[in-house]
């Protein structure tokens, strides 16, 4: 009987490997990643491991050991095939502006990075407490009580608006994980223990770091 169940369940795992060609796992995922030299500018290891300033500016790109927390699935695979810039200005600069020049991967490697990058969790994020949603409370936060517009760009009826100096949150709703962002404004060490951006976790009742992040979820 145990036999029989092992059999069958290992006839299902190498029906599932025919059936999704080109699929890969974590492991292929992370062999890629690091033979494109993704790790000169990535670290993929939490925890975080700035302490100071210099160790920001150290950086080459952004910390990617809580991708799979952070991104949508989905838009991680298009953007590794089609990377269009994120930051208005290049990273880790206040004048420059963003090169546009982010590596490009084919189909098959993004599909196989995006596997790896998925896997890559923290258990600092909850899931399913943050729904996308226009709701007043949260417009009146990031437009008008708080400085979130003045640093970053949001989606308008016409384009969009707002400052430059932090990663645009244009298409937000695609890219981000509605209960990463609700995370990111509370769990203040856990994802940039040196930052620019100022701490609101304290500034912000519960309920209005919930708010705004349903209004941020749901940009466009
Ligand atoms: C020369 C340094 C460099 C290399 C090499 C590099 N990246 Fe990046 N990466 C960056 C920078 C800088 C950004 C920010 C881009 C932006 O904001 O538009 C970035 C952004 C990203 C993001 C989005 C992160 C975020 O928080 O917005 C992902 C995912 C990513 N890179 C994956 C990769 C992968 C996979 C590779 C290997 C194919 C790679 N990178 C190679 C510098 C690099
Ligand atoms: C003084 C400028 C500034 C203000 C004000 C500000 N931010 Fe930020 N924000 C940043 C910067 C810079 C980053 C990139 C991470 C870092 O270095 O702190 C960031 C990162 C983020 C991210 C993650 C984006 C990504 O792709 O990694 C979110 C979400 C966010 N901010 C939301 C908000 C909200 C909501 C408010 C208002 C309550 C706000 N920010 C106010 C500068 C700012």
């Amino acid at each position: 009987m145990m036999r029989r169940c092992v059999t069958s369940l290992i006839g299902v795992a190498l029906l599932a490997a025919v059936a999704t060609p080109g699929r890969a796992d974590p492991a292929t995922g992370e062999q890629v990643f690091t033979g494109n030299k993704c790790n000169d500018c990535h670290y993929t290891q939490g925890p975080a491991t700035e302490k100071t300033i210099a160790d920001q500016l150290a950086k080459k790109g952004p910390e990617l050991w809580y991708a799979g927390s952070k991104f949508q699935k989905a838009w991680l695979e298009g953007w590794l095939q089609n990377p269009e810039p994120i930051r208005p200005l290049k990273y880790n600069s206040l004048s420059d502006d963003n090169p546009g020049d982010h590596p490009k991967l084919s189909g098959a490697d993004a599909g196989a990075v995006t596997e790896f990058l998925m896997s890559l969790t923290s258990d600092k994020v909850e899931a399913g407490v943050i729904k996308p949603k226009k709701n007043p409370k949260g417009r009146l936060i990031f437009v008008k009580k708080m400085p979130c517009s003045g640093c970053h760009q949001f989606p308008t009826k016409k384009k969009f608006k707002g400052g430059r100096s932090a990663p645009s949150l244009v298409g937000a709703g695609k890219r981000l994980n509605p209960d990463w962002i609700y995370a990111y404004l509370k769990e203040t060490k856990t994802f940039k223990p040196v930052r620019m951006m100022p701490v609101f976790a304290g500034v912000l009742s519960d309920k209005d770091m919930k708010a705004v992040s349903a209004y941020v979820a749901y940009f466009k």
